[in-house]
């Protein structure tokens, strides 16, 4: 499995007012937002791109666009705080969504919303969480998505947990992952250490 650190200096910053522990939840916001623009930025870098001929003020100039905007699938409900952001980048992009959470004693996802093309043959998928700790919630949503004929996913999440890259790579899903970090490892509850806590709860609050 393809992974891109992005170590880019103004990412690291947001990630850095994100781990945070005093930063309050429209800070966190604001700065998983810009960081999501960043993420996007650099996954699209290798996004087939397309030439058409535009007319200038002055002459006809080559001009570009993206041949196939993928799909966008924020996983409820931290990916949704990535979502303004990637489709503001992406504008042509439509979107679709994965609701899971994450059992506390089994750490298994539970899925209680999925709202999905029935056939993703031939659209690059675009898959949003900030999070990527034991890695079965993205493993799941990978699957409903390949399941559809999806043959091209590309995860972005803020951290992740070695364990949860493992996962992915185990798992032989067509999946390529941008991130702001691999963190050192999962605790006992199945939180990232250093990570940044839980990325729902800092957003929206508790449930
Ligand atoms: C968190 C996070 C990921 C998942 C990561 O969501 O946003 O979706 O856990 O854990 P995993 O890799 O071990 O599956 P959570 O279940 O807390 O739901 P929330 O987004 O609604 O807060």
């Amino acid at each position: 499995m393809d992974v891109l650190v992005v170590d880019h200096p103004l990412a690291q910053s947001r990630l850095t007012a994100m781990r945070d522990a005093r930063t309050d939840s429209a800070t966190f916001r604001a700065a998983l937002h810009e960081l999501s623009t960043m993420l996007a930025y650099e996954a699209a870098r290798s996004f087939a791109a397309e030439k058409y001929p535009v007319q200038t003020p002055v002459a006809t100039a080559q001009g570009t666009k993206l041949a196939n905007p993928p799909l966008i699938v924020p996983v409820l409900r931290a990916g949704l705080g990535m979502a303004d952001a990637v489709l503001a980048l992406l504008p042509e992009s439509s979107m679709g969504f994965v609701g899971l959470a994450r059992d506390e004693h089994t750490f298994e996802p539970r899925a209680y919303m999925e709202s999905l093309p029935a056939d993703l043959r031939g659209l690059p998928v675009l898959v949003l969480d900030p999070m990527l700790a034991t890695g079965g919630s993205l493993e799941h949503c990978c699957r409903l998505l390949v399941d559809r004929g999806c043959t091209d996913i590309t995860v972005l999440s803020v951290i992740c947990a070695p364990e949860g890259i493992a996962r992915l790579e185990g798992s032989g899903l067509p999946i390529r992952l941008v991130t702001a970090s691999v963190d050192e490892r999962l605790n006992e509850q199945m939180f990232i250490v250093p990570g940044l806590g839980d990325a729902g709860d800092r957003q929206f609050g508790g449930m």
